[in-house]
This record gives structure tokens, sequence and C-alpha cells, in this order.
């Protein structure tokens, strides 16, 4: 049966089949589409896949989410074939620091310790000295020895935060994430009226108004365990609405609010939603879009990404 005439479930069934002939493993991130994070083995943040690509054994890593995360993937684990679905879910965030000017920097600043958030190309993580993911960004930066300047790249909103939290100053790289930007202090402030008790959780890339409104900032894995062992029954979550989906199916008991943005009634990455159960079944048909990283630089962009594993436990 051709995919247009097939159902969801359906498809779901089919690439359930293929996983299993393929031999591939499928990842995908909290932030996916629901019937994608249904077919998927493991569901998880930036930090928690990384450590799923690390140890898979398959034949194949299927990556449901964006383009820098296939490339860790690859880089952690070169003698897997890495799969992206669909080549064009990059990250803006990721884009907002090229090779060229990161390369630039550190002609002008050759002492500067750089520390790169995962979302980054793996050209920019060649450069870096540490990566750090919103999940461990804190203990990383703690551990930066005390005497070397700190650039921080690309999100300026999640260094602030950094900043602020570990009193640690550094600079920052002018990025942000277009989609937690949009999130207001305004909307939120709304919500709250509606559901004064629901405590706010919000993501670090969120601006210094929204974060500062919040009960708790952090990454996406961890809102899971702050929603389940908090005693409120609703909560205000600030992130992009994929989140909500996998919220729901960890405590199908609570009630979760999805935070407007000042174009939409809910937070949606571009990126993460072009992947699709009809391309995730081409994928493994096909092996569209393989994802490969240049050895030179994978070698360089797996040391920081150690560094950053060896930091984080
Ligand atoms: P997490 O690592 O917290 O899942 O965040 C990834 C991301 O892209 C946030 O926009
Ligand atoms: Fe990049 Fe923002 Fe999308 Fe995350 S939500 S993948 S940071 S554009």
């Amino acid at each position: 049966m051709s995919l247009e005439k097939m159902g969801i479930e359906e498809k779901k069934e089919k690439v359930l089949k293929l996983k299993k002939e393929k031999n591939a493993l499928i990842l995908a991130h909290n932030y996916q589409l629901p019937e994608i994070q249904d077919v998927a083995d493991f569901v998880g943040d930036s930090l928690g896949l990384s450590f799923k690509a690390r140890e898979a054994t398959q034949q194949r890593i299927i990556f449901c989410g964006v383009h820098f995360m296939a490339e860790t993937a690859k880089i952690l684990n070169p003698n897997r074939k890495v799969i992206l679905p669909d080549i064009e879910a990059g990250c803006s965030l990721s884009d907002s620091c090229s090779y060229e000017d990161l390369l630039e920097y550190k002609k002008e600043n050759p002492t500067t310790f750089i520390v790169a958030y995962v979302n980054t190309s793996a050209a920019v993580k060649s450069l870096s000295d540490c990566i750090c993911t919103s999940a461990n960004a804190l203990k990383i930066v703690q551990k930066v020895p005390p005497d070397r300047n700190i650039l921080f790249v690309p999100d300026q909103n999640l260094g602030e935060w950094v900043q602020n939290q570990t009193g640690r100053k550094m600079d920052l790289w002018p990025g942000e994430c277009y989609v937690h930007v949009e999130i207001t202090h305004q909307s939120l402030l709304e919500l709250k009226k509606r559901f004064p008790t629901a405590p706010i959780v919000s993501h670090p890339e969120c601006e210094r108004a929204v974060r500062m409104l919040s009960d708790f900032v952090c990454s996406t894995e961890q809102m899971i365990s702050y929603c389940k062992n908090h005693p409120a029954r609703s909560f205000i979550i600030a992130t992009e609405s994929g989140m909500i989906t996998r919220l729901k199916k960890e405590i199908p008991e609570k009630e979760f609010i999805a935070a407007s943005t000042s174009r939409c009634a809910c937070a949606q990455c571009k990126f993460m939603k072009k992947i699709t159960l009809d391309k995730l079944i081409t994928a493994l048909e096909s092996d569209r879009f393989e994802i490969d990283v240049p050895i030179e630089i994978r070698k360089k962009a797996f040391l920081p990404i150690q560094q950053m594993l060896e930091w984080s436990v």
C-alpha cells in the first residue's frame, strides 16, 4: 500500500517493522511530533540522546531531531550510520555562530576558554574547549579553571542564566533561539492569572524576564522529574510545545499548559517539526539523509564532548 493511503497507525507499524529489518535505533528529541515519539526507542533531551547514541550497537541510528544532534551522534559513535530524516532540520541558534567567526574570535583571544552549547555545528565544536547542554551547563562552567576567561557560545540567554546562577563572569555570544525568545513575560502573566497555583517551568533559552517569573528553569528532561515530584496538579510549561506530549505521557494524572508566544498559541520549532512519519519511513528504507562529519573535524570535536562527559558526572 502506498504511503498516501496509509493511516497513522499503519505508518507506525511500518516504521517498527523496518526498524527491525534495518537493525536501526530510533532516537527522538522531546520536541518531536507525538507519532514520532511513539515509535522511538528513546525520547529525551540533548544530553540523554548523546549518551544513547554513544552506546548504540545497532547498524543505524535514525535521529529524529535536528542536524547538530545527528552530528553529535556521529562524533560519539562514528562506526554507525547516522541518518537524519530531513536534511533541512537545522537550528537557527546553531547557525548564529559560524566556524569562521569563532575562528576569528579565537585568533584575537587565544587564551579564552570556549564553552560551546551542544546546539552548535561539529565545526564550531572542534574549536571549543568544552561542550555543555542545558542539563549540565552549570556544572561545566563551575569546573573551568578559575584563572581562565570564558566565552560562552552561542546562546546568550542560557549563558546569562549560567552566569547568574554560578557567579562566573563570561563573554556571551549574541545568539538566541527564535522559538524560546518568542515566549513573552506578558503571555505568562496572563496564564498565571488563569492558573494561579500552577508553577511556571521554563527552559534557560528563554529571555531573562521569563526566567525571572519562573519557579524552575531547567533542561527539557529535568522538567519531567520536577513536575513528577512537585505536589502541584497543573504546570505552565515555557518551552517548545512538543514537550507537552512527553510530559502527558510520563505524568498522565497532571495537567500541562503550553506557554503561548507573541505569534501563536504555543511555541513550535519549525525545524523539529520537519520530521514526519513519511520521512522516517523513507529514512529507514533508503538511508536518507546520511550524516557524515569529516574525520579531522570529528577528531577535534570529540575532545570537548569527551571533556563534557567527564565533567558532567
Ligand atoms: P534540551 O537539551 O534541554 O532538550 O534542549 C535542546 C534544545 O534544542 C532546546 O531548544
Ligand atoms: Fe534550535 Fe530553538 Fe529549535 Fe531548539 S527550539 S532546535 S534551539 S531553533
